[in-house]
């Protein structure tokens, strides 16, 4: 593959990060070494317990790394401040989780708002606006004004995904998305991940125990006891859409 001319936004060299619990140590990664550009859809795979979330959250600026050098998008995170990586996490990365991580009691327009309050640059007005496209973009015009306990998991899922794109982030990075929801919901999430990746050429990275989805992205890692087994790139992409018509709209 000729990734020659592209952007690298994820570089990661020799990650390692060890949890201390009590007199034992555990190696959740043991180094781990990869670059990703712009405009790919990575699937990471590997059992529980191999160390996929730990990885997730170092390449999302939640976690440091024990050893290691990690740049995003060409800046060495290693080298940055607390504030200074709290800031970069805001503006360059979107997250999304299993558990949708929405505030309660809060409409759908108020919790995609949130990430850009934290920027100083962008008025109330356009936050709005912005909330509002974001919202529309992941079909969810219509459900402007419900609160997070008025709407299903995959609606949730789909406010996260909006709030995750308000801020125009460099990279999605997805932990189980899918995990709570059932088949049909899962492939219409999958189907938003395949536009954002083809049609907007995002750079994704989604996390899941599920190997079936390696057909659906255009890279695949696989992750065994905190090193990476294989790196694979997938030349004959599977649609997410052409699935979803396939299946039953109503699961018995
Ligand atoms: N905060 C922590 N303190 C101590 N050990 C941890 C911590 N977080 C993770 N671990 C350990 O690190 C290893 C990797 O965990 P991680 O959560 O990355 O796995 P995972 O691949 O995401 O698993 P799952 O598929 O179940 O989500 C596990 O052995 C886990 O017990
Ligand atoms: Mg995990």
């Amino acid at each position: 593959m000729n990734t020659g001319q592209k952007r690298e936004i994820i570089k990661v060299e020799d990650i390692k990060r060890d949890y201390v619990v009590g007199e034992e140590v555990v190696h959740a990664l043991r180094g781990v070494s990869f670059t990703i550009y712009e405009g790919e859809f990575v699937t990471i795979m590997g059992t529980s317990g191999s160390g996929k979330s730990t990885l997730l959250n170092v390449i999302g600026c939640l976690d440091t790394p024990t050893a290691g050098e990690y740049y995003l998008d060409g800046i060495s995170v290693r080298k940055m401040g607390k504030n200074e990586r709290a800031t970069l996490r805001n503006r360059k990365i979107g997250f999304i989780f299993q558990s949708y991580n929405l505030l309660a009691k809060t409409t759908a327009v108020e919790n995609v708002e949130l990430p850009l309050m934290y920027n100083p640059t962008i008025s109330a007005k356009e936050r709005h606006s912005r909330a509002i496209k974001a919202l529309t973009d992941v079909g969810l015009g219509d459900r402007l004004n419900h609160k997070s306990n008025q709407m299903s998991g995959g609606q949730q899922q789909r406010v996260a995904i909006a709030r995750a794109l308000v801020n125009e982030p460099v990279i999605i990075l997805a932990d189980e998305a899918t995990g709570n929801l059932d088949t049909r919901t899962s492939f219409e999430i999958l189907t938003l991940m395949q536009k954002l990746h083809q049609e907007e050429h995002r750079t994704i990275i989604f996390v899941t125990h599920n190997p079936e989805l390696a057909h659906f992205s255009s890279r695949n890692i696989v992750i065994s006891d905190g090193r990476i087994k294989s790196d694979t790139y997938n030349d004959e992409i599977k649609l997410a859409r052409e699935v979803l018509e396939t299946l039953p709209k109503e699961e018995a």
